[in-house]
């Protein structure tokens, strides 16, 4: 699948060697890919409960945090975490300065839903907000098991104005600038999955006949002014984008994910920014091969990854970073069950979203607990 190769005698060591990203080396290949977990306090303050989460998991390469929002309107799930108060400084401070200290890197995923959002959680009751006033199909699937949004159809979004769209490209930078005093190595925009960047990439989420809307190049305008409003904090090396091609998660519709992705790819090589994220959700066409042929920077390919496609990926040069999601989520020393070949813990799925310790940092350490793992090291840890 997507030109990765055999899985026959997995070249473990190609995960085990270091790599420079943006301004930082990273110790191994191996990245916790982003995790909402909703265990922040309700005003989006990170706490005790998410230091020891992202500390317990500091022996990835990189850490990329759960999606964070931007500014209040950016907000779309409870208990998620926010980077727009000096509280919320504080607070990732000290999640950063705990990676740091075990010799971890962490970049902030900068996650703003846009029309996925609702009055209920939004200041003043406000209306969602979006690149045009599409509202998601009420049939879609619009929350997952447990996750503690409203149950109920999304609301029709307001457009925004062609002024308010730079005071939003302007909290993306302002985020990048509380990142950079939080003590983060970098911020990932998350333009994939159906959020606000995706919203203004793709022709059924963007009808604007503005400089925002029409053309590949008109759509991508609202990404890329993002990456070079926050690349202006500290450079592009600060910066790292996350895109899901063809996806059409949270009903977005592309017909031609090829060209827009291809031209996002070559204007995000040309910015030289940190790493490009590449999700594969099930796409049928060589998305990784696609992107590496248009990003000529690190590529980080995630969704579906086991030690052995992880390690042929990195040695046939499909991909120089592998994120893992959920194996992370239960094995917060994945990186050495993985360099040792011990087995894995399952994921609880049933506590991706609720509060608490349980299902979250409570995972045990393979040394701690070596009866425990049940999953052979090469498999995919889920139960589905
Ligand atoms: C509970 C949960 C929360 C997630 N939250 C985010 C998120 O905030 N941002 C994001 O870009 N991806 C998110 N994802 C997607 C993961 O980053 C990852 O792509 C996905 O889990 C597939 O990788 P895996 O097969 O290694 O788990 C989430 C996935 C799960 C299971």
């Amino acid at each position: 699948m997507n030109g990765i190769g055999s899985l026959a005698r997995p070249p473990v060591e190609e995960l085990f060697k270091p790599l420079q990203v943006g301004r930082i080396q990273v110790r191994n290949r191996l990245a916790f890919a982003p995790c909402t977990r909703q265990r922040s306090d309700l005003d989006g303050t990170p706490n005790d409960l998410n230091v020891e989460y992202y500390r317990q998991r500091s022996g990835a390469g990189l850490i990329v945090s759960e999606g964070i929002y931007p500014d209040d309107m950016g907000k779309g799930y409870l208990f998620s975490p926010g980077l727009c108060t000096e509280s919320h400084v504080l607070g990732w401070r000290r999640v950063t300065d705990a990676v740091h200290a075990e010799g971890g890197a962490i970049f902030a995923q900068i996650m703003h839903v846009g029309r996925l959002s609702d009055p209920l959680m939004l200041p003043g009751g406000a209306t969602p907000i979006s690149a045009s006033a599409v509202r998601p199909d009420p049939t879609a699937r619009h929350y997952t098991v447990s996750c503690p949004r409203p149950k109920r159809p999304y609301p029709t979004p307001r457009a925004l104005g062609a002024r308010e769209v730079y005071d939003v490209i302007d909290h993306y930078k302002r985020c990048a600038q509380m990142a950079d005093r939080a003590g983060f190595d970098g911020v990932e925009i998350h333009a994939a999955s159906g959020y606000l960047p995706m919203q203004f990439l793709t022709p059924n989420t963007n009808q604007r006949d503005d400089e925002f809307g029409g053309s590949i190049e008109k759509r991508a305008s609202f990404l890329l002014a993002c990456v070079d409003a926050m690349s202006e904090v500290k450079g592009p090396g600060f910066v790292a984008v996350k895109v899901s091609p063809g996806w059409t998660f949270h009903d977005v519709f592309d017909d031609d994910p090829v060209g827009t992705y291809t031209h996002v790819g070559r204007e995000l090589s040309k910015r030289q920014i940190a790493y490009l994220q590449v999700g594969n959700f099930g796409i049928q066409w060589d998305v990784f091969g696609t992107m590496r042929a248009a990003f000529d920077g690190p590529l980080m390919a995630v969704v579906g990854f086991t030690r052995a496609r992880g390690a042929q990926a990195v040695a046939s040069g499909a991909a120089d970073l592998i994120g893992f999601g959920q194996g992370y989520m239960a094995n917060p020393d994945l990186e050495r069950r993985y360099e040792n070949g011990w087995p894995l813990e399952r994921p609880r799925l049933e506590a991706y979203y609720t509060q608490g310790a349980e299902g979250y940092t409570d995972y045990p350490r393979y040394e701690d607990s070596p009866l425990e793992g049940v999953v052979p090291v090469d498999e995919y840890p889920t139960p589905f």
